[in-house]
């Protein structure tokens, strides 16, 4: 009877210990299954990710056949304002047009150190001088090579203004902090550069790893409620902007005739820029959420104030 009660004691906890291991092994597998599953789902919105910027990137390849050089008869960029709003020409040397932001833009920029940005920038502008400089002379502005950006996520831009006091300044910035600090450098390489319709060379990125500029502005849009619904770029993109081209190439009447496609000067100078720079690859490992106190300020040495943070996130 005592063998019987003890036997069945130790039945029992047989039973219990072999449930109690099934269970584990299958909690084990579960967990294991999820993450495999969570990074297998990553990998696919990725793949997803780079394919949705690819052909983004195409269709910007085109703007210019398909709209023409918009630029030349005083085009808009991106941002709506009118090229001879924001450049003028004094004594034949290209000045910026300051006009103040009221109340300020406030971006939020993915930066590119100067350790890339200046060979960038160098080579950019050979290859630039080396096709361009008889015809174009000053017609160009250069993007300051200590302020190549990424616009990622706008509080406020110029379109839909939204004010904020400085307290609620200093909340979405200790958000955004937050948030980077979450974020992983990005390792990126430079799929191509266009020329828009609006005359701006921009350099368009793909991701090879770190956190993908989606994932990014989805994160920045939770912490920036009040941010405007409408946003200026496709989610997808990763572009930084190199130059932008103001007027006509000084071509003799005679040789604008005999071009019968003035464009194809234009095709020319992108192959030769791309020729020199693409497949460039760079680091990104710093967010800044900046106030511009004037219109483009990030494009024209206007008044700005940075708050810079760190991309924190070290496994990728
Ligand atoms: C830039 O280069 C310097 C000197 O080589 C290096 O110490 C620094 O970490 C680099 N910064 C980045 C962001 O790569
Ligand atoms: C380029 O940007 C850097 C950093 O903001 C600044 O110090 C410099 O003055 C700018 N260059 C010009 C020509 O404005």
């Amino acid at each position: 009877m005592a063998r019987n009660r003890w036997s069945h004691g130790y039945t029992v906890s047989l039973i219990w210990l072999s449930s109690f291991i099934l269970f584990y092994s299958g909690f084990q597998m579960a967990i294991q299954n999820s993450s495999k599953r969570i990074q297998f789902m990553d990998s696919v919105s990725t793949n997803l990710n780079s394919e949705r910027r690819s052909r983004l990137y195409d269709k910007m390849e085109h703007d210019l056949e398909e709209h023409g050089a918009v630029f030349l008869q005083g085009g808009e960029t991106s941002q709506s304002l009118s090229l001879s709003d924001i450049f003028a020409v004094k004594d034949g040397i290209v000045k910026p047009v300051l006009k103040a932001a009221n109340p300020p833009v406030r971006a939020n920029v993915l930066y590119l150190n100067t350790n890339f940005s200046i060979p960038i920038s160098q080579a950019g502008r050979q290859a630039v001088k080396g096709i361009f400089q008889p015809y174009f002379d000053r017609a160009i502005w250069f993007q300051n090579s200590s302020l190549y950006h990424f616009s990622m996520f706008h509080a406020s831009h110029h379109i839909v203004a939204v004010p904020a006091t400085e307290d609620e300044i200093e909340a979405d910035a200790t958000a955004v902090k937050a948030v980077t600090e979450t974020l992983c450098p990005l390792k990126i390489v430079l799929h191509r550069v266009v020329l828009t319709s609006t005359g701006v060379l921009l350099g368009c990125w793909q991701v090879t790893s770190g956190t993908d500029p989606v994932y990014i502005r989805e994160r920045l849009r939770n912490v920036l409620p009040n941010a405007p619904e409408k946003q200026l770029y496709d989610p997808a993109m990763l572009h930084t902007s190199f130059a932008r081209l103001l007027g006509h190439p000084k071509l003799s009447v005679e040789e604008l005739h005999k071009q019968p496609n003035q464009l194809q000067f234009f095709h020319e100078l992108v192959i030769h820029l791309n020729n020199k720079i693409r497949g460039f690859e760079a680091e990104v490992s710093e967010l800044w959420y900046v106030e511009e106190f004037d219109m483009l300020a990030l494009a024209l040495n206007g008044r700005i104030k940075p708050r810079k943070f760190h991309l924190g996130c070290s496994n990728n």
